[in-house]
């Protein structure tokens, strides 16, 4: 056993506007709670578009829902003239905890390198954000470097040159799995999440090796708990699949599945 807490995170990507959020996350919260879901035992976050957020938070402390709030990406500015860019601040002020940095389609589409990825997170530490630090293999990658090569290189490159680390999580998604329905086997992520915590543990210690690590890319209710098996993996990043909530709740009461 670990004393690691599981989590849930739901990555919306660019889908619903502030209205279809709010009945969302209403719905979802309503759907955990009929089954008694205790956030304590497993987190659950949220990931919605940046214009959703504050409607989001509004719901969640008006209901006083367990549901936690996360962001998609954050500038590694802290102000100024950067047009559309979103602080780590503007997001602390709206209750926001978690927030992704270097997901793969920000790598791929907006041409995000580890060092932008490095700055992300410091600056998510600057405004006591904890990262979700997105890390994966292309299948190029894959077939050419192994399957925990590059994945670790993104991992020490996101860490290194910080004065000291913060709270951190790893979500280990190969991109060949993301939105493809293609999935990594629970014995292939449970191998990279076991390297990237041997990496973790060579290169930043005992502490920075007790970080969470997830498993993401095409995950659904109906395999979530393959992966969960593993003592290495301590959640999933859901990209699709946290657009529905009885499938997303379903993904988040994970454990009751193992029992049953
Ligand atoms: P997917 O996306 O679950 O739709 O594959 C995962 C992600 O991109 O975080």
């Amino acid at each position: 056993m670990t004393n690691r807490t599981p989590l849930i995170a739901g990555n919306w990507k660019m889908n619903l506007d502030h209205l279809q959020a709010i009945a969302l996350v209403q719905k979802l919260s309503w759907t955990l709670n009929d089954a008694d879901h205790d956030f304590g035992e497993v987190e659950v976050v949220v990931f919605p578009p940046f214009t959703d957020l504050r409607s989001a938070q509004t719901l969640i402390d008006a209901e006083k829902f367990e549901i936690k709030l996360g962001a998609q990406d954050l500038s590694q500015h802290a102000s100024g003239a950067y047009t559309g860019e979103i602080s780590g601040q503007m997001l602390s002020k709206l209750n926001v905890e978690y927030v992704l940095v270097g997901h793969s389609e920000r790598r791929t589409y907006h041409a995000e390198d580890d060092s932008v990825v490095q700055q992300k997170v410091a600056a998510a530490w600057e405004n006591n954000l904890i990262p979700i630090i997105c890390v994966g293999e292309t299948l190029e990658e894959l077939e050419t470097q192994g399957q925990s090569a590059v994945p670790i290189i993104q991992t020490i490159n996101a860490l290194s040159g910080h004065k000291v680390l913060g709270d951190f999580v790893i979500a280990y998604e190969p991109v060949w799995a993301i939105g493809t329905g293609k999935v990594a086997t629970a014995q292939e992520a449970s191998e990279v999440a076991t390297a990237i915590r041997k990496a973790l543990q060579a290169n930043f210690g005992d502490d920075a090796a007790n970080s969470r690590i997830l498993y993401g890319g095409s995950v659904k209710a109906n395999n979530v708990a393959g992966f969960l098996q593993s003592e290495q993996v301590d959640g999933v990043l859901v990209g699709g699949a946290s657009l529905d909530a009885e499938e997303f709740s379903g993904i988040s009461r994970f454990k009751k599945h193992i029992v049953l």
